[in-house]
């Protein structure tokens, strides 16, 4: 079976540098023989998470809207990669927004111990955090990791790689780096074969 990957776009902005460079992943992906799909935050309808806790009591949030749909999906994709622009020096709220959402899967982890990811299946997930930013900073995308970490942890991926580019504004676009979207063209490729190699191992194992 083919791996599937998801791209997930957390820009509010449409074909921007942070989807584009998203889109060169997929791409990569695809290439590689990669199942592909990308799903827009924007475009999705979705409320904040309301802190009620009644997920703490029931591993289900009680809001059924499009958070939980993506949610499914994601559970059932072998890689995610994540993308957002750096807003305020962290993720956008679209991204932040979604990321809350998934605190019914918390609960079923370390309150109700109903959902638990093997080490076997945490390698066979991959997740990755692509993002851009305008200021020249080495520590832009600092702010934005944990968020990110928490995300891939909640949901049983390895956080694989990042695909980070910043100066945008030095460079004027993603379009015109001078490496970026050859590198997560690369990297799209990269990551599928590794987990083609993973799947294959387990079927050998029986
Ligand atoms: C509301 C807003 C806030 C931003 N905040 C930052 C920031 O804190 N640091 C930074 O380096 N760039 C910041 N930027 C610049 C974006 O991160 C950069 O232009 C990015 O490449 C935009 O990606 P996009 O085309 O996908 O929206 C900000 C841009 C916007 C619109």
């Amino acid at each position: 079976m083919a791996v599937t990957v998801l791209g997930i776009s957390g820009s509010p902005h449409r074909h921007g540098n942070t989807e584009t460079l998203l889109d060169s992943f997929l791409d990569g992906a695809r290439a590689a023989g990669a199942t592909v799909e990308k799903v827009v935050l924007r475009d999705l309808d979705y409320l904040p998470c309301m802190g009620c806790n009644a997920c703490h009591k029931t591993g289900s949030c009680i809001v059924h809207d499009d958070a939980i749909t993506l949610f499914d999906k994601i559970l059932a994709a072998d890689c995610i990669a994540v993308a957002s622009p750096i807003y305020s020096m962290g993720i956008t709220a679209e991204l932040k927004g979604l990321i809350d959402r998934g605190q019914y899967l918390w609960a079923r982890k370390f309150i109700l111990k109903t959902l638990y990811f093997s080490n076997d299946h945490i390698k066979q997930h991959k997740g990755l955090f692509i993002s851009t930013a305008g200021l020249s900073w080495d520590n832009v995308f600092d702010a934005a990791f944990p968020a990110i970490t928490a995300f891939f942890n909640g949901t049983g991926f390895e956080y694989y790689d990042n695909i980070i580019a910043n100066r945008m504004d030095e460079h004027g676009g993603i379009k015109k780096h001078p490496t970026a979207l050859k590198d997560s063209f690369e990297k799209g490729q990269t990551v599928v074969r590794v987990l083609e190699k993973g799947k294959t191992k387990l079927v050998q194992k029986g």
